[in-house]
C-alpha cells in the first residue's frame, strides 16, 4: 500500500519570501519524525527557489500549483514543467477547482497540461468536483464521470501510476464547513474508482491515491482517512498555519 499523501496548497500566499521561508521552516521542524506520509509543499512559484533551500535534508516535497502545456514560446505570464522542475519540484495540482471556475480552464485543457506534466516527469494531483448547484441536481456523478474521462483522455496506466486524484466538491472549498457525512466522500472515492476501472484496469486503479480536499483541519483531518477511506488530503487554508498544518499530518499519520 502506497504511504498517505498531504499537499498543502498555498494558493496565492504569503504574500512575502520571508513568510514564505519561515511556514516552510516551522512545517519542516515540527514534522522532521513523520515517515509514513507523503508530505507536499505548494507555494506559489515565485517562492519556489526559497523553499527548496529551506527543505534541503528533509523528507518533504515540493511543488507548483499549476503548470502550462507547451515547453517555451510565445506565452505571457505562463510557466512550464521543465521551469518548475529545474526549480526541483516533484509534483504539480492540475486543474484545481479556482483555475477551472475563475480563469476558464476546461477539461481539455486540464487534459493538455496533465499529459504535459507527466511527459516531463512530474507527479500530478488532479482536482475533480462538483459545484454546489451541480450537487443540488444530484449531477456529482455526471461531473465527476466527465472531468475523469476528458482530463485523462489518453494517458496511459503506466502514466496513471503518477497521478493522484483529488476530490474537492467545491461548495466544501474555503467554507470552514466540513461536508456533512463521511459517507458523501466515502461514496464519492468509490465512485471514483469505479469510473476509473472502466478506463483501466483494476491492478492499476488499487494503487492510485484518492485524495480529499475542501476545508480539512485538524479537527476532521483523520475522520476523512479513517472512515472516508480516501488515500489522502489535499490543503487550503489550514496549510498557511504550521501549527494547523503539522497536526493534520501528524493526526493522519497515526492511524
Ligand atoms: P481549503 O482549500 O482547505 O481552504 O478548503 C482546499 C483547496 O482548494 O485545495
Amino acid at each position: 500500500m502506497q504511504k498517505l499523501l498531504v499537499v498543502a496548497n498555498w494558493k496565492m500566499n504569503p504574500s512575502a519570501i520571508g513568510a514564505a521561508q519561515r511556514l516552510t521552516k516551522a512545517i519542516k521542524k515540527g514534522l522532521q519524525r513523520v515517515t509514513d506520509t507523503e508530505i507536499v509543499l505548494c507555494p506559489p512559484h515565485t517562492w519556489l527557489s526559497a523553499i527548496k533551500e529551506e527543505l534541503k535534508k528533509s523528507k518533504i516535497k515540493f511543488g507548483a500549483q499549476n503548470s502550462f502545456w507547451k515547453e517555451s514560446g510565445a506565452y505571457t505570464g505562463e510557466i512550464s514543467v521543465s521551469m518548475i522542475k529545474n526549480l526541483g519540484c516533484s509534483y504539480v495540482i492540475i486543474g484545481h477547482s479556482e483555475r477551472r471556475q475563475i480563469l476558464g480552464e476546461t477539461d481539455e485543457i486540464i487534459n493538455l497540461k496533465l499529459k504535459r506534466a507527466l511527459k516531463g516527469g512530474l507527479n500530478c494531483i488532479l482536482c475533480i468536483g462538483e459545484t454546489l448547484e451541480e450537487r443540488q441536481e444530484d449531477k456529482m456523478a455526471e461531473v465527476v464521470t466527465r472531468q475523469l474521462q476528458s482530463g485523462l483522455k489518453g494517458i496511459s496506466p503506466f502514466s496513471l501510476s503518477r497521478i493522484s486524484i483529488a476530490y474537492e466538491p467545491i461548495w466544501a472549498i474555503g467554507s470552514g464547513t466540513p461536508p456533512a457525512s463521511p459517507n458523501e466522500i466515502m461514496t464519492a472515492g468509490l465512485f471514483i474508482r469505479k469510473v476509473l476501472t472502466g478506463l483501466y484496469s483494476t491492478s492499476v486503479v488499487q494503487k492510485l491515491r484518492i485524495l480529499y480536499g475542501g476545508s480539512v483541519a485538524g479537527s476532521n483531518a483523520a475522520f476523512y482517512i479513517k472512515e472516508s477511506g480516501m488515500n489522502g488530503l489535499l490543503v487550503g487554508g489550514a496549510s498557511l498555519n504550521a501549527t494547523e498544518f503539522i497536526n493534520i499530518v501528524k493526526t493522519v499519520s497515526n492511524i
